[in-house]
């Protein structure tokens, strides 16, 4: 019977997801660590490391009883039944494979620590994003460094949360995907994991597959909803010009029960921490394999990603007769997307830095990413692969062409132009009437993420454009 739970790092997925468990298993003891304190400190604290709604909640209700944060890893991996490893699986920035291979350090270094210290069979799941055959290299590293005759059964378990609603996709998931071997010991820790997710997940959304199946749908999952939105934003620059409207495309597409209506908003561009990663992954796989053709077609997604944010750029600064230098141009939103303070790939970086690159000053609002956090971000020099737009703009150093404000009418005050980047609900209910008062005649607005009204800017006065649509 499973006792103990050990979730190994603390962050988007393993905070939220452990909690979750924790919360529907009531009689098994979950602890979840890291090797940094300052996040193990504040999933301690009121304030808590992630925003997420519904998870504070859930911390509430479960911390200090079933539910615990340390940065002991050696003694919660000593003690536990089923270890999860959430680790971080970032892109390699040097060395072979650079700028598209999955970095494996986090993982590998959390697997020799579950080597040295396990002194009990263990079932060990791969919950991190990692590279299909991943499992094979882990039971290495963990057979050949094992302190006696210890077993190690690994799963894969990919998570397929999305931020903003992780809590509604833990709590109520589509699919739990196990991967495992065919062995009886397999099929046995197969059954322990089920067990767990049985407690809250129904049947028949558990599916069960081979190891290297469960890595890689993980993978395509993310390539064919990346591939979706590159699909529609790639419609979205022929729609501007032909006169189509891609809100209207999209509509028509969305009423095709085989394709179905989700990943079909136009925007400036996909972020987020997983998907860039995880098809620059599986690029890396397939020439890795020899198959070039297969790695050039996922390849050009993030490449119609790059294209969609550099036009995006081009158009302020076109429209905006051709010059921001000097001008101000209020960012609205920084985040990724809505109901999430990450920022790890948003787009908002790279139009930033396209703008700041072209002497703009700009002056950004997000009800929920700290100051600290956006002057990093801006400051940050991207690893480059042979696709980065950033390879051309990465000369901004200038601390004084930004500004961030806690509120959109101090941000929009005086501006040439307003940027809409994430699609904040609260943006919809700005008072454009107020906000346009304010601002430099000609006042512009572009909408990176078709969320705002533009014939009512255009009634008010705006100069409009939002993205696939026609003037
Ligand atoms: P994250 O960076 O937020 O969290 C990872 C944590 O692991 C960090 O806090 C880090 O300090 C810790 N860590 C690294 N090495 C460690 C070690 N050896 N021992 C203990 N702690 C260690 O990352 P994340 O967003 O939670 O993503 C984790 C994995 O899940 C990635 O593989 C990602 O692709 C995948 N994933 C992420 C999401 C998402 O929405 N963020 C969704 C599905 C899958
Ligand atoms: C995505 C997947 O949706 C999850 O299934 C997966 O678990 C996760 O990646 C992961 O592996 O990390 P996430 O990145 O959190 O989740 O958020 P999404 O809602 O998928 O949005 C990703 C990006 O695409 C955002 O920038 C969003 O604004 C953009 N997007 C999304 C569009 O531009 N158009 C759309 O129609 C949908």
């Amino acid at each position: 019977m499973v006792k103990k739970i050990c979730g190994i790092g603390a962050g988007y997925v393993g905070g939220p997801t452990m909690a979750v468990i924790a919360l529907k298993c009531p009689s098994i003891e979950v602890a979840v660590v890291d090797i940094s304190h300052s996040r193990i400190s504040a999933w301690n604290s009121d304030k808590l490391p992630i925003y997420e709604p519904g998870l504070e909640q859930v911390i509430q209700q479960c911390r200090g009883k079933n539910l615990h944060f340390s940065t002991d890893v050696e003694k919660h991996v000593y003690e536990a039944d089923i270890i999860f490893v959430n680790v971080n699986t970032p892109t390699k920035t040097s060395g072979l494979g650079a700028g598209k291979a999955a970095d494996l350090t986090y993982w590998e270094s959390a697997a020799r620590v579950i080597a040295d210290v396990s002194r009990s069979n263990k079932i060990v799941v791969e919950k991190s994003t990692v590279p299909v055959r991943t499992a094979e290299v882990i039971e290495k590293i963990l057979v050949h460094n094992s302190k006696g005759k210890i077993k190690y059964q690994i799963l894969s378990n990919p998570e397929f949360l999305s931020e903003g609603t992780a809590m509604q996709d833990l709590l109520n998931p589509d699919r739990v995907l196990l991967g495992g071997n065919d062995s009886l010991e397999g099929q046995e820790a197969i059954q322990k994991l089920k067990d767990i997710y049985a407690h809250w997940v129904p049947q028949d959304r558990i599916i069960t597959t081979n190891l290297w199946s469960a890595e890689l749908s993980k993978l395509a999952d993310n390539a064919f909803l990346a591939q979706r939105i590159s699909s529609i934003n790639a419609m979205s620059a022929l729609c501007e010009a032909t006169g189509a409207d891609v809100s209207q495309v999209s509509c028509v597409l969305s009423k095709n029960t085989k394709l179905g209506s989700k990943y079909l908003n136009a925007s400036v561009g996909f972020g987020g921490s997983c998907f860039q990663k995880d098809i620059l992954n599986l690029v890396y796989i397939c020439e890795s394999n020899g198959l070039f053709e297969v790695a050039n077609y996922w390849k050009e997604v993030v490449k119609v990603n790059d294209y969609q944010k550099s036009r995006f750029v081009k158009k302020v600064v076109t429209s905006m007769f051709n010059t921001v230098s000097g001008k101000k141009i209020a960012v609205l939103g920084f985040s990724f997307k809505k109901d999430t303070s990450d920022t790890r790939k948003t787009p908002a970086i790279d139009v930033c830095k396209g703008l700041l690159a072209d002497n703009a000053c700009l002056s950004i609002y997000d009800p929920r990413v700290s100051e600290e956090q956006i002057r990093r971000d801006l400051s940050m020099n991207e690893s480059h692969w042979d696709h980065s737009i950033q390879a051309k703009s990465t000369s901004f150093t200038s601390a004084k062409q930004v500004s961030v404000f806690a509120d959109v009418y101090e941000a929009t005050k005086d501006a040439h132009g307003i940027c809409v980047l994430t699609e904040w609900d609260e943006f919809k209910t700005i008072d454009y009437h107020k906000v346009f008062d304010s601002m430099v005649k000609p006042a512009f607005v572009f909408d990176g993420r078709n969320v705002l009204d533009v014939d009512k800017l255009r009634e008010i006065g705006f100069i409009a454009y939002s993205i696939g649509k026609p003037l």
